[in-house]
């Protein structure tokens, strides 16, 4: 397992690519909590980013023969003396596609699919995404509640 520290100015942040598989996003979910353990809200960045891995096997280049997805994490703990709360923020870069992320819009309450990005945004603080064909990059903020983010 080959993980990356990239240090930055306002903490670390950890890099590991993925194959575009889908039993990757159990490694994904691995390399969350072994990072992530002491994180107040463990869960609900499990259950949003397992979404966005899955997302980026099964709409984006990165699900083709061969294809890679990057996950970067990066961990702030919080900060009595600062009154910083603890926040955690992930990227995962894909390599890109016609499709666009977006919440579906429409009234059909049973529809099967279409529920992976409306997870994320319960479970996130905030979400976005940036990037173009060749490769979008989608990233979330997990806060804990009443923290500005
Ligand atoms: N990383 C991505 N790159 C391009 N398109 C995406 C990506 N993630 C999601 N999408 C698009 O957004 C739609 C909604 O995603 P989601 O809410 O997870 O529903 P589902 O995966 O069940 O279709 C997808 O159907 C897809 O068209
Ligand atoms: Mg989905």
């Amino acid at each position: 397992m080959f993980i990356e520290l990239v240090e930055e100015d306002d903490g670390d942040r950890w890099r590991r690519e993925f194959a575009g598989v889908p039993e990757e996003a159990r490694e994904v979910r691995r390399f969350l909590r072994s990072l992530l353990a002491e994180c107040a809200f463990l869960d609900d960045v499990l259950l949003g980013v397992d979404e966005l891995a899955v997302n980026t096997i099964r709409h984006t280049r990165s699900g083709r023969p061969g294809g890679r997805f990057v996950v970067e994490v990066r961990w702030r703990q919080r900060d009595p003396e600062e009154k910083e709360g603890e926040r955690v923020v992930v990227w995962v870069r894909d390599e890109g596609g016609p499709h666009e992320p977006a919440i579906p819009v429409g009234d059909d309450e049973f529809a099967e699919g279409g529920r992976g990005l409306l997870t994320l945004a319960c479970t996130a603080e905030t979400w976005g995404w940036f990037g173009d064909a060749s490769g979008r990059t989608v990233c979330a903020v997990f806060a804990e509640p009443g923290c500005a983010v």
